[in-house]
């Protein structure tokens, strides 16, 4: 109904560059037509049961079933048709918290507002390279800097989607202890996105061309060897100490002055945040880190 609507125009100064990646995070992010059809249409009913089990019956499952990989693979399957059927939270998936049943990226619009700000800067400075996400899960972070490209002419630069395609490595203790116990590649259900549906996710959003290029396989064999020969962004969503530290050991030497990295688990887990210091300790990086939200943090490379 129109009296249910707030009016919202476009923002003072808006262009048709922000506007379309504006239409273009809300679809990524499934967040484009909760706000107004999804919660205005619901009974009052429906509207609690669905409260009642975002607040009481997601905390419990996640508290319990996520922790326990053998019960999530039976279960998993329903968790997705489960989620569909509950919504989403606007405030979680504002904030990348959750793991949404449909969305082509799970880190959230704060993330990407500030993802697709930085991609402008070395586009709008002229900072040179490529744009990299090592660890994209349904490509959605990646469709959208292949949009800060095509939305503003640039036909120079490649971005690179790096990724197994097949979920989280196990740990390897021996080599890394801080990720000792870490049960991420159990959730294969859930974190394994194919190649050909990632490519699809692309060609969904016609953006899928030679300036975008996959590189498949474990970032500890695919990165050190990539045809990448310079950065202009690199973003880090490995989760692992192992997945970090590759990806940063591989590509920093790579990312030109000026450039920027931004580490996407840095407040959530303590694993990837201590790869981050062990990596600018032993380079002796100072450039300050900021803090994007709740978890994504971020430098830009001075030196
Ligand atoms: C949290 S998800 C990434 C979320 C994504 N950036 C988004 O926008 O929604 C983590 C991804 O990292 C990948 N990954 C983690 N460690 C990896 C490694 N060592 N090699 C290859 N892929 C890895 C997983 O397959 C998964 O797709």
């Amino acid at each position: 109904m129109l009296s249910d609507m707030r009016r919202s125009g476009p923002e003072a100064g808006a262009t048709p560059q922000t506007l379309y990646l504006d239409l273009l995070k809300r679809s990524l992010t499934r967040t484009l037509f909760t706000a107004q059809t999804g919660a205005a249409n619901r009974s009052k009913t429906s509207r609690a049961v669905r409260w009642t089990l975002r607040h009481v019956f997601v905390p419990a499952y996640v508290a319990t079933v996520r922790r326990v990989p053998a019960i999530h693979r039976v279960v998993g399957p329903l968790e997705r048709s489960l989620r569909r059927l509950i919504g989403s939270d606007p405030f979680e998936r504002a904030e990348g918290r959750d793991w949404p049943a449909d969305a082509e990226t799970m880190i959230g619009t704060i993330r990407l507002d500030h993802l697709q700000t930085c991609c402008e800067t070395v586009l709008a400075e002229n900072v040179p390279g490529d744009l990299i996400e090592t660890g994209v899960w349904r490509g959605g972070a990646t469709i959208l800097m292949r949009a800060v490209l095509a939305a503003y002419g640039d036909r120079t630069r490649i971005v690179w989607v790096a990724d197994s395609f097949a979920g989280l490595p196990r740990p390897d203790p021996a080599r890394f202890p801080h990720d000792q116990g870490d049960m991420f590649w159990a959730f294969s259900a859930e974190l394994a996105v194919s190649l050909d549906t990632v490519k699809a996710n692309f060609a969904r959003y016609g953006l899928l061309d030679e300036q975008v290029q996959f590189l498949a396989g474990w970032f500890k064999d695919t990165l050190p060897s990539a045809p990448i020969e310079r950065l202009a962004l690199m973003r880090l969503d490995g989760d692992l100490y192992e997945s970090t530290m590759d990806a940063l050991t591989a590509l920093y030497p790579k990312l030109s002055v000026g450039g920027y990295v931004i580490i996407d688990d840095y407040g959530a887990l303590a694993s990837c945040r201590a790869a981050v210091h062990d990596f600018r300790t032993s380079h002796a990086i100072t450039d300050p880190i900021g803090q994007i939200d709740w978890t994504g943090a971020y430098w830009r490379r001075s030196s």
